[in-house]
């Protein structure tokens, strides 16, 4: 299994794959790797002569140093379990140092509306982090198709206004959410969550359910409403929003309308751990 750890070395490994035009797909994460990484790793192993995947825990898109600090780092279990999965597959596993070249800052992205909803409200700069990391990346890898979790949808959007902006030849594709047994959504800080808090957060996505099919009968206010409520009465869950919104703009549902597709959007605490999931509305 090839680990490259620098930006340079990785560049003259693929240099002559493009030059042949051999198809590049491109799976980024930050690591802890878990079944939603992996079903992204295999629609791009399914699709593309070689497979990278980058495990890299990007400082620049976090707003709180306790939370960058505490996320799961596990690169040594991650590369044994992408050994096993395939021969096809390229790791790039670069130090931040390295990465930015020693300036470890963030550069600033018009992405519009998109960006001011939820995770951008919440998470001051975030996605500012996330475009800085994923065009430096881009320009690194240069893959003829990227992937990524609907499970961060925000950032799904966010990657597509990006390329549209940078003009990149890269073809994004969006993923399904992958969820554990009682349908929790998997993600790396599922790892910070006891046994009984991991049990208690199936909540999330049950509220998210009950959400969805009140949606078809009730406003949106109404089923905001709902959703408010229903969490004031879970001790171990504060509920930081709930926003159903158009999936294309990302903007807040004021009247539902026929020809729109909608989504539900949630981000909760559980503890210390942050935690976010969506889901798709039919009207
Ligand atoms: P990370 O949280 O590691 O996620 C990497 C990719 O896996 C993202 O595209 C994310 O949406 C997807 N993913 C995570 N959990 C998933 C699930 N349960 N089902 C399907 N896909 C899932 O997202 C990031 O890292 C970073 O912001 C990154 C894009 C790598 C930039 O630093």
């Amino acid at each position: 299994m090839k680990v490259f750890t620098t930006r340079e070395s990785l560049k003259k490994f693929i240099q002559p794959y493009r030059e042949k035009n051999l198809s590049l797909g491109f799976v980024p994460t930050m690591g802890a790797l878990h079944e939603g990484h992996l079903s992204l790793i295999a629609a791009s192993l399914k699709e593309n002569a070689y497979t990278i995947v980058s495990i890299f825990v990007n400082p620049t898109q976090f707003d709180n140093p306790a939370d960058l600090e505490k996320y799961p780092r596990t690169l040594e279990k991650d590369v044994q379990l992408l050994q096993k999965l395939s021969s096809d597959i390229v790791i790039f596993a670069p130090a931040a140092s390295d990465f930015y070249q020693g300036k470890i800052v963030a550069k600033t992205f018009d992405f519009g509306t998109i960006a001011n909803q939820m995770e951008g409200r919440f998470r001051k700069g975030h996605f500012d982090g996330v475009g800085t990391v994923v065009s430096l990346l881009f320009e690194t890898v240069q893959p003829t198709t990227a992937y990524f979790g609907e499970k961060d949808f925000q950032q799904l959007q966010i990657i597509r206004k990006l390329v549209k902006i940078l003009k990149l030849p890269v073809k994004i594709i969006g993923c399904p959410i992958a969820r554990e047994p009682h349908g929790l959504a998997r993600s790396s800080r599922n790892e910070l969550l006891s046994y009984s808090d991991r049990k208690e957060a199936a909540f999330i996505y049950k509220t998210l359910q009950k959400a969805k099919k009140l949606f078809g009968i009730k406003s949106a206010n109404e089923v905001r409403d709902w959703v408010k409520d229903e969490f004031k009465k879970n001790v171990k869950l504060s509920l930081e929003y709930f926003e159903i919104a158009q999936e294309d703009s990302l903007l807040p549902v004021i009247r539902k309308n026929k020809n729109k597709s909608y989504r539900a959007f949630i981000a909760v605490q559980c503890g210390a751990v942050r935690l976010i999931d969506n889901i798709a509305l039919k009207h």
